[in-house]
């Protein structure tokens, strides 16, 4: 059977995006929560500017409080070489992950920086993690859409898929930052992307905002793609635009595979309780479906 590993990135991308700032407590408690789920990489937080992303602020005093679980590997988002020095002092990020967009003006919005000086920072931040004896990744934001740019030329994504791999970043994840892909799309990506790099360790990080994240997830799968992002319950994207989505839910991908006979190692009902969980502590209710029939009264008598 083939091995597919669900990465967790609810305690970021998810927490980011949410509008409900949680206390350090309130993430150490969903921390604990993803415990007995199986879990073994999880992006725990970021050390971006503190004003950007107000949500995790406390990246130190979450970090120096949290208890790790045999087995799991974190990684935490850096951007530059700031963030390298705050994720020296932190034993107990594994990985780094260095991100920036294929496109330039999503690039210019989310980091202040041109799609060059960004790899400017990736070539820091690798060295950095050299030095501190880190794993790094890299993920390329907005790989199929870019909300300013329109569709994501895929020798744009190709050209700063390799300039990457040639700094050392040979994890490299294609992120669908609006969730507007389709599975074509997903196809034809990572076929170039197997074809320009095929050393290259690929995976694919999804957001839910049309609903087809499972089906693109699915594709990437059947094109060989063995790392997903999610996060926990579906968390994340704007609370205030109606219908906004963020990450696929964690548990729908698990459930989704394991139907499709693949192997994720996790299991399910404990990352429905993480789920309901984290729509406890986000204090409004998630996109996930598959946390749903785990719920009292979801199986129907007649
Ligand atoms: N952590 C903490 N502080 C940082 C920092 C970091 N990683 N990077 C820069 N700073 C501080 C600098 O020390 C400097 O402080 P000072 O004014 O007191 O001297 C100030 O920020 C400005 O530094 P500069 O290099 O000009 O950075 P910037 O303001 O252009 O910010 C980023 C660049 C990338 C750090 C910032 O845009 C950012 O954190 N963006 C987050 C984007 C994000 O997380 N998006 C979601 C994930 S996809
Ligand atoms: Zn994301």
């Amino acid at each position: 059977m083939e091995t597919i590993t669900l990465r967790e990135v609810g305690l970021r991308d998810g927490l980011q995006a949410e509008d409900r700032v949680l206390s350090t407590d309130e993430k150490l408690e969903l921390l604990r929560a993803l415990a007995p789920t199986g879990l073994t990489r999880l992006e725990v937080t970021s050390f971006v500017h503190p004003k950007a992303i107000p949500q995790l602020a406390d990246a130190e005093a979450f970090l120096a409080r949290a208890e790790k679980p045999a087995g799991q590997i974190w990684s935490a988002l850096v951007p530059n070489e700031r963030g390298a020095a705050r994720a020296a002092q932190a034993p107990v990020i594994d990985e780094w992950t260095f991100f920036l967009s294929a496109s330039e003006a999503h690039n210019q919005a989310n980091v202040r920086m041109s799609v060059e000086d960004s790899l400017q920072a990736a070539a820091q931040v690798a060295a950095a993690a050299q030095v501190a004896n880190r794993a790094i990744s890299g993920v390329v934001a907005t790989s199929f859409v870019c909300p300013y740019a329109g569709p994501t030329p895929v020798e744009d994504v190709v050209r700063v898929a390799r300039r990457l791999y040639g700094l050392g970043y040979h994890r490299l994840l294609l992120g669908d930052t609006i969730g507007a892909a389709s599975p074509s799309m997903v196809r034809r990506l990572v076929q170039a992307l197997q074809d320009a790099l095929p050393e290259a360790e690929l995976g694919l990080h999804f957001h839910n905002t049309r609903g087809q994240a499972p089906a693109n997830a699915l594709a990437g799968a059947g094109e060989g793609v063995r790392l997903f992002d999610g996060s926990i319950g579906g968390m994340g994207g704007c609370p205030y635009a109606p219908g906004a989505t963020g990450n696929v839910a964690t548990e729908d991908l698990c459930w989704l595979f394991e139907a499709e006979g693949y192997a994720t190692a996790l299991d399910l009902k404990a990352l429905a309780g993480a789920a309901r969980s984290a729509e406890r502590l986000v204090g409004r209710r998630l996109s996930g479906s598959v946390m749903r029939t785990f719920e009292e009264g979801t199986a129907c008598g007649d």
